[in-house]
């Protein structure tokens, strides 16, 4: 678990811990979810996929984690997500970035990266070699997010088929 000083978050009057999800988050994260779905077209929010999705994820801990910023409360505001795939670009495995939200009331304050470097840090340490992620062509303040801390655009489209 990272513990974070004041002093370190820009703002905070309180401590943020940074620290894997569990289950009695989920009600906290479908709200988080809820937020990012409303910004990006792609997603429709819907608490009962977002509530089984997110349960399996933290039941399955070798396929990928959720991370949350709790403040002093020990109240989920913020998370990130990670899962794993094998690359064959990179011949190992890489680690797929999503749920990256704070909740609107703690944006700016440091929490969004410091999330991410958390879950980059995870994803190392299980052996990715590249992790990525993909943002919606509208959502403007996220594109200049990833843009300012280093992200690389991709010449990629995504494409997806529901079965
Ligand atoms: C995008 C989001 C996760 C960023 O989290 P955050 O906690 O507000 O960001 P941070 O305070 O950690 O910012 C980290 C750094 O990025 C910079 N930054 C933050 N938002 C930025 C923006 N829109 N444009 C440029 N830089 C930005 C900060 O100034 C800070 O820079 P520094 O480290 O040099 O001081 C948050 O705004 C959010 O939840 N947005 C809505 C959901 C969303 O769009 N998620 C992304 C889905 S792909």
């Amino acid at each position: 678990m990272i513990k974070k000083s004041p002093q370190e978050m820009n703002e905070l009057s309180d401590p943020v811990n940074i620290e894997s999800a569990r289950l009695t988050d989920v009600p906290a994260l479908c709200h988080l979810l809820q937020q990012l779905f409303s910004i990006e077209q792609d997603f429709t929010p819907d608490l009962e996929k977002q509530r089984a999705g997110l349960t399996l994820l933290i039941q399955q801990p070798d396929r990928g984690t959720i991370m949350v910023a709790r403040n002093a409360e020990g109240h989920a505001i913020g998370m990130i997500s990670a899962q794993l795939v094998i690359s064959t670009a990179e011949g190992a495995p890489s680690a797929w970035i999503e749920d990256m939200v704070i909740d609107s009331a703690w944006r700016n304050r440091g929490l969004g990266k410091s999330l991410l470097q958390a879950i980059l840090n995870w994803a190392s340490q299980q052996g990715a070699t590249r992790a990525q992620l993909l943002v919606d062509m509208d959502n403007t303040p996220a594109i200049a997010y990833y843009d300012h801390l280093g992200w690389h655009t991709s010449r990629l489209q995504m494409r997806s088929l529901f079965l």
